[in-house]
This record gives C-alpha cells, structure tokens and sequence, in this order.
C-alpha cells in the first residue's frame, strides 16, 4: 500500500468537482474514488461556525427520538443556497432525510439509541457534523 493514501472508509463522503456527483461510502475497498476521469474529492466534516451562517446541526431529544435542526440560527431553504440532507447516526446505524428548497431545515427520527451524531449537506458550504 502507497503511504499517505486516503483511504476510503465507511461514512466517507466524496464529491466530483466536475460534474457534482456526491457519494457515501458502504463498503471500503482499497481502489480510488473516481469520476469523470479524476480523482474524487474527500469532503471534510465542518464542526465549528465562523461566519454569521450556521451550520453546525443542533441535535435535540425529543419523546419520540431526536430533531435535527441546522443551525442554532435557521439555515436559509432557497433554490440555490439550501440544506440537501440532514443524517442522524444512532449508535452506528444511519438515518438520513432528503430536503429541497422550501423545507424546514429540520429533520425528525423516531429511533432510541445511546449515542447519536448528526451531519448535513449544504450545497454551497459542504458538509457539518456535530
Ligand atoms: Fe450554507
């Protein structure tokens, strides 16, 4: 194995910079992620907000499991600026919601669970995680 290899790992999220194409990883093999005849680009969880925009997914339990809203101030819903997906993971097992311009930047899952994280995908400013 080369060193310094970026591996794929499950969970992994990769975006092809020419034509947009987002992928999550399943299963890890040892080949490169590859799309439109070059390399895939690894997209780097985001945790912490600089900017005035928040995206930081704010996890909240509530009787029937978590809400999942972005941020602690409400991501903008509009046609080019938005939230695609909102992703719960419970104690290893992910759950995700599917947003489109319009939608609460929100989601709700009905699952018990020890641990839980969130991500979300913003179309402009990538990928957070809490
Ligand atoms: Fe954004």
């Amino acid at each position: 194995m080369e060193v310094n290899k970026e591996m794929a790992e499950k969970f992994r999220v990769y975006k092809c910079e020419l034509c947009g194409n987002i992928v999550e990883v399943l299963n890890a093999g040892d080949g490169d992620l590859v799309c439109c005849g070059q390399n895939m680009t690894l997209l780097q969880e985001k945790s912490a907000d600089s900017s005035t925009e928040k995206h930081v997914p704010v996890i909240e339990k509530t009787p029937e499991g978590y809400k999942v809203t972005v941020g602690s101030t409400l991501h903008p819903m509009v046609d080019n600026h938005f939230i695609q997906w909102i992703e719960l993971i419970a104690d290893g097992i992910s759950y995700r919601k599917y947003l489109k311009p319009g939608d609460a930047p929100s989601a709700e899952f009905c699952v018990r669970a020890n641990k839980v994280s969130a991500r979300e995908y913003c179309n402009v400013h990538g990928l957070w995680k809490s």
